[in-house]
């Protein structure tokens, strides 16, 4: 077996969104006891969803699962209005774990609808996250999902319009379908700062600088993680074959034959104790040395709702 030498992506892995969701989650069960309710996967990581179902978290998608009386948390990914008033009306206990950098999204909408602009969403059909982003508003918001969505889509105001995005996306498709929208509808009004958040940039950015490095990239993800679905798509575009892989042992050796650079990265919602594990066992593998490649250093840091940080609960 040839001797490998494996370069570790710089950012990867956990998010400040992330990072709080599941602190958020945790919290709950030491302040409050099991169970606690979450609806949807708190993040999309099979590893921390296990870790935290095992821990007394239930997760749900339909708030009909919930006892009266319970503790309900809002996922990562955020939450329609109709959600959001149907868990208030049922009087659950609170805790939104939505990341804030989703939420700036959800203020953005309210605040173009209220100015009378229809809304554009670039996103992934069916992700949570759309879902919640476009359930901001009862009407007056479209989803494209590529640069051929632009062409088909028809609105009702063109003179009046703005958009957004989902936060996950693959920063070099938006680019295109922003280029689009705005060919098609010249006056579109743009997000101060684009919606694509800092954490999925700077991963995609490090992707970018690592896989012409190496023969192979190996992203540590879960199949329903959109950003990590997007890293493994910018390593391919860059030429360099790429898998995704939940855990260690999905890895195939065959993936590393004949190779002798690895590059390992994992989306945002994916633990670093997974990534120490698939280098342990690409060192099984042949991988005889790890360089950590220089990067973009977060300190970025979201604060716990109010009753989670140690402070007295409020009323939800
Ligand atoms: Fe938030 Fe971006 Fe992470 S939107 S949850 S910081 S991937």
């Amino acid at each position: 077996m040839s001797d490998k030498e494996l370069l570790l992506a710089q950012p990867r892995g956990f998010c400040a969104g992330v990072d709080r969701a599941i602190e958020i989650v945790e919290r709950a069960l030491q302040q409050f006891g099991a169970p606690i309710y979450v609806r949807h996967e708190i993040v999309h990581n099979a590893y921390v969803v296990a870790d935290l179902r095992a821990k007394g978290a239930v997760f749900i998608e339909d708030l009909n699962e919930v006892p009266a009386g319970n503790t309900l948390v809002f996922s990562a990914h955020g939450v329609s209005k109709a959600v959001r008033a149907e868990a208030d009306a049922r009087g659950f206990s609170i805790f939104d774990a939505t990341c804030p950098l989703v939420t700036k999204v959800h203020v953005e909408v309210a605040k173009m609808r209220k100015q009378g602009c229809e809304i554009i969403m670039i996103g992934h059909d069916g992700h949570p996250e759309v879902e919640g982003t476009m359930g901001q508003t009862e009407e007056g918001m479209y989803l494209v999902e590529t640069v051929a969505d632009v062409a088909k889509l028809q609105v009702a105001k063109p003179d009046q319009l703005a958009y957004v995005s989902q936060t996950t996306l693959s920063v070099d498709d938006t680019a295109d379908i922003i280029a689009a929208l705005k060919v098609k509808y010249p006056a579109i009004i743009e997000p101060k700062k684009g919606d694509i958040c800092y954490a999925t940039t700077n991963r995609q950015e490090a992707v970018k600088f690592m896989a012409p490095q190496v023969e192979v990239v190996i992203v540590v993800g879960s199949p329903n993680s959109s950003n990590s679905n997007r890293l493994r798509e910018v390593a391919e575009k860059k030429g360099t074959p790429a898998f995704m892989v939940d855990n260690a042992t999905q890895i195939k050796p065959e993936w590393l034959e004949g190779k002798l650079r690895v590059g390992v990265t994992a989306g945002a919602s994916a633990p670093e104790v997974l990534v120490q594990a698939v280098i342990d066992r690409l060192k099984e593998l042949g991988v005889r040395s790890v360089r950590p490649l220089e990067g973009v250093e977060e300190n970025v840091t979201f604060p716990l709702p109010k009753g989670l940080d140690g402070g007295p609960k409020t009323a939800p």
